[in-house]
């Protein structure tokens, strides 16, 4: 797997693969790489000829008191779990290479980007909008993948795709999820082990919730029963405990697909899920 850090030599690459004919998939990360991010890899492996994964810790989308400087970089042993499962070029850019001195360009999704995750961390999706839009214009890809487990993000990013007549096909990939059910994530590093413990019981709310509205429940007394229930759990603080529906993320409808989305805050991590309702 080579290793290119600079938009001309990604560009370089690709240029060779449409004229060998391939088809190409591209896999955006920012490092840190776990069974989550390896599912997004199978996906593009399965679905295209070439893959190109990107790591990228992208400074637009933290907030001024978010983790950017702690976030953890691990770039050597990501690099060799990338070559192992098959993929063919990693574009890890610097900092300048993606946004020079003279930057002045943001992307930002009405609506969609700015509620739960748009409003508990303002900034955070024209930060992603803005840094997916570019490498999506750098690879040129046939295909995106994006994990479930980023639910709203990967909504945000269909939409400015669409929005933007960006061609790359944005698909979403099941949430990877540990033998207890906790969604794999990069900041589960900062869980301490008695939080560890508790973790799991986000997954297990949220899909209670979704089982009990299948059987006929009602949206809003199971989404206060699962706030009390993660608090009582140890959850410091839930920001968000929505039914909502799957496409507009607006209040769920009957008959219409539904998700079950959350986000609290367990000692110093915020951790967020969804499941399917
Ligand atoms: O989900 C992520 O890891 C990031 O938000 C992404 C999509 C790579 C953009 O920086």
């Amino acid at each position: 797997m080579e290793t290119v850090r600079t938009v001309a030599d990604l560009r370089a690459a690709v240029k060779g693969w449409r004229q060998e004919g391939h088809s190409i998939g591209l896999v955006p990360t920012m490092g840190a790489l776990h069974p989550g991010h390896m599912a997004l890899v199978k996906a593009s492996l399965e679905a295209t000829t070439r893959t190109i994964a990107t790591i990228f810790v992208n400074p637009k989308q933290f907030g001024p008191a978010e983790d950017l400087d702690s976030y953890p970089r691990h770039e050597a042993a990501d690099s060799e779990l990338l070559a192992a499962a098959g993929v063919d070029l990693l574009f890890a850019p610097s900092v300048p290479e993606m946004y020079g001195d003279d930057f002045a360009t943001g992307v930002h999704i009405d609506g969609l980007g700015d509620i739960f995750e748009g409003s508990a961390r303002p900034g955070f999706f024209d930060g992603v909008a803005t840094v997916v839009a570019k490498l999506l214009c750098q690879a040129a890809a046939d295909s995106a993948f994006f994990g479930e487990k980023d639910y709203q993000q990967l909504l945000v990013i269909r939409r400015m795709a669409q929005d933007l007549n960006i061609p790359t096909a944005i698909e979403g990939v099941p949430t990877v999820r540990e033998a207890d059910g906790l969604a794999m994530s990069s900041r589960n590093a900062y869980l301490t082990a008695a939080e560890r413990a508790t973790a799991p019981m986000l997954f297990k709310v949220i899909a209670d919730i979704a089982t009990r509205l299948a059987a006929g429940g009602g949206a809003a007394d199971l989404s206060q029963e699962g706030l009390g229930r993660l608090i009582d759990a140890g959850f410091t603080c839930v920001d968000y405990l929505a039914v909502v529906d799957g496409e507009t993320l607006a209040p769920a409808t009957r008959g219409r697909p539904a998700r079950v989305l959350v986000a609290a805050r367990l000692g110093q991590a915020r951790l967020i899920d969804n499941v399917a309702a």
